[in-house]
């Protein structure tokens, strides 16, 4: 997909709205005419046009059996810039919403055995993938963790579930026994194993950190970071600077509130672009000159110290130019 062509937004019904837990919303989306849906696999996220006019992810945490209808899960998240806030203020039963085609970055893969983690507002995508593995007989199991019961969503649900055995509620103002202990739930890597994680920024760096340190391999570590864990507005107030491109005659310059990627291509440089969020790595190119502000979540902490590549999508320049391997 070129980053010159719009997301082609689809109109849908608010067909119901609900309290899935204190500050957490459930949208139940379906098409104008009542036809199907495009269907959809576990962990894929749909774009949704806020009534405030952004456009914010989220990901698609019904059964993917059912194309007759999308549901979403949306957290007010006191720190948004009014994302979250327009969805819980302004999205009503009954009204309509344009949302895009189903993407999914976070597929399950198929593996004798999952392990599925959840933070918070992260169970929306990880309720796919269980409703998805049971389905398929698969063996998995599922960790949940998240400050109160009352601000936990899907608590019934799960417990009504055919799955409600493989699932373990972790609430950090629960008694000690039940609290979230990544040792313990993560275990000893198994190469026929994969886990998936999902959730705040934190839990999701704490999970992930240590199935590394006990020596799970990154080929079996999947997760997904939501837009809301980067900071929302990074890019605003940001500087002027410019990209050069090796080899070419031509000095792009990139204007604050523009990504890199928007004014390469406005200047006839194409840029391969999927997520633009800085969570895929599809835009990454080499960086031959120059300091990167990187603002993605898709290269290692030691990938940026080496300041050899960069996410144009969302990423900047802390010198007044990058050149670029083209
Ligand atoms: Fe996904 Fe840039 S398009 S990281």
């Amino acid at each position: 997909m070129s980053g010159s062509e719009e997301h082609t937004l689809l109109a849908v019904r608010v067909r119901r709205r609900t309290q899935l837990a204190d500050d957490i919303i459930g949208l139940e989306l379906g098409a104008l005419d009542g036809a199907p849906l495009p269907a959809w696999a576990a962990g894929a996220h749909i774009d949704v046009e806020l009534p405030n006019g952004l456009l914010r992810q989220y990901s698609l945490c019904g059964d993917s059996a059912h194309t007759g209808r999308y549901e979403i899960g949306i957290l007010r998240d006191p720190a948004s810039r009014g994302g979250s806030a327009s969805a819980h203020d302004d999205i009503h039963e009954g009204g309509e919403v344009r949302i895009g085609a189903p993407r999914n970055l976070f597929g399950l893969r198929s593996a004798q055995r999952s392990l599925l983690f959840a933070g918070g507002i992260g169970i929306t995508p990880i309720l796919a993938m269980a409703q998805e593995l049971t389905r398929s007989g698969a063996d998995f199991r599922l960790h949940y963790a998240s400050r109160t019961p009352s601000r936990t969503a899907f608590i019934d649900r799960i417990n009504a579930s055919a799955f409600a055995d493989r699932v373990q509620f972790h609430f950090d103002d629960g008694a000690a026994a039940q609290r979230f202990d990544a040792v313990a739930a993560i275990g000893a890597p198994d190469p026929a194993t994969h886990l998936y994680v999902c959730g705040p920024r934190g839990y999701m760096d704490h999970v992930i950190a240590t199935a590394r340190s006990l020596g799970w391999r990154d080929d079996n570590i999947h997760f997904e970071y939501f837009a809301a864990a980067l900071a929302e507005g990074e890019v605003a107030g940001d500087g002027h600077f410019e990209i050069r491109l090796a080899g070419r005659d031509l000095v792009v310059p990139v204007p604050p509130g523009t990504t890199a990627a928007q004014a390469l291509i406005a200047n006839g440089v194409p840029v391969p672009l999927s997520c633009e969020q800085g969570i895929c790595g599809t835009c990454v190119m080499r960086v031959l000159e120059g300091v990167p502000e990187h603002r993605d979540l898709f290269l290692s902490d030691t990938d940026k110290a080496a300041n050899d590549r960069f996410t144009p999508c969302c990423s900047r320049a802390r010198s007044a130019s990058l050149l670029i391997d083209f």
